[in-house]
């Protein structure tokens, strides 16, 4: 299992997932997802339970199940998001019987999986046919902000560097296609979702801003006290951002729905 690079469950962790899933995710990135009243979804990598609870809230009625491989995280989804019912499992080996969801939904979890391609050929198993899955996944490459900050480089290279040492990819995004497709799905649709923050839209440069700079911090724990001043130099050039006349954040994570 590759190290979760982010922090563990502490308080701020917890706040953080949940704060990314409501406030900087679910009003940008879920419209592809779509489920009805009484449809069984699986929420895979459900973390704290965050997204599951974007997820009813969005789509109420659902029959919602929740997977993850840490018992720590499910304890926090169980007592914080009670919306779901919560399974302990490995993404590569799911305990469910063939042709039991109706969808699979996973936010910022094959970027830690080793082997993402059995995770796909898992949920293609586990999908009814017609079903569909939807993932939403980084690509650390197309980060880009106006002005650019060499700090805020370095520190992003650095993550880079550590999820790939620990087995994850942070550019899955621009693969999804690919590894969808090899997977066995019979429609692939796949799109980057443009997160653009501007004079123009400020709340998004300001929630983007803070989610960059929430992410540095996450790290803090996981890469030592050494590279604790770099990350720390890096949230703050990212909360600067917003005051800066001219600033833009642009990023552009990958949507990608497979149809069985
Ligand atoms: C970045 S978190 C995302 C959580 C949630 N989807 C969200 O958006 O808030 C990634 C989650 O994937 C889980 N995970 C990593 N490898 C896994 C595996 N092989 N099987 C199941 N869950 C896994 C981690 O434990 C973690 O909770």
């Amino acid at each position: 299992m590759a190290d979760y690079i982010h922090g563990g469950t502490d308080l701020r962790e917890v706040a953080r997932l949940v704060k990314q899933a409501l406030v900087w995710v679910a009003p940008r990135m879920l419209q592809d997802f779509t489920a009805s009243p009484g449809m069984r979804v699986l929420d895979l990598g459900t973390g704290v339970g965050a997204m599951a609870a974007a997820l009813v809230r969005r789509h109420p009625g659902i029959d919602l199940w929740g997977l993850d491989l840490r018992a720590a995280q499910l304890r926090q989804a169980r007592a914080l998001h009670p919306v779901a019912t919560y399974v302990q499992a490995d993404a590569t080996r799911l305990p469910f019987p063939d042709a039991s969801f109706d969808r699979v939904h996973a936010s910022w979890v094959l970027e830690h999986i080793p082997d993402p391609a059995a995770v796909l050929r898992e949920v293609r198993r586990i999908l009814v046919p017609g079903g569909q899955c939807f993932f939403l996944e980084v690509d650390n490459a197309t980060l880009r902000l106006v002005p650019p900050s060499p700090v805020v480089e370095e520190a992003l290279q650095l993550l880079n560097s550590v999820q790939q040492a620990s087995g994850g990819d942070p550019f899955i995004g621009q693969k999804l296609a690919g590894l969808l497709r090899a997977a066995g799905f019979s429609r692939v649709d796949v799109h980057p979702v443009h997160v653009h923050g501007s004079a123009g839209d400020p709340e998004t440069l300001r929630a983007s801003a803070e989610e960059l700079a929430e992410i540095f911090e996450s790290l803090d724990e996981a890469l030592g006290p050494d590279k604790a001043p770099l990350l720390h130099a890096a949230a703050r050039a990212a909360r600067e951002l917003p005051q800066v006349p001219g600033a833009e954040f642009h990023y552009r994570p990958v949507a990608a729905l497979g149809t069985r």
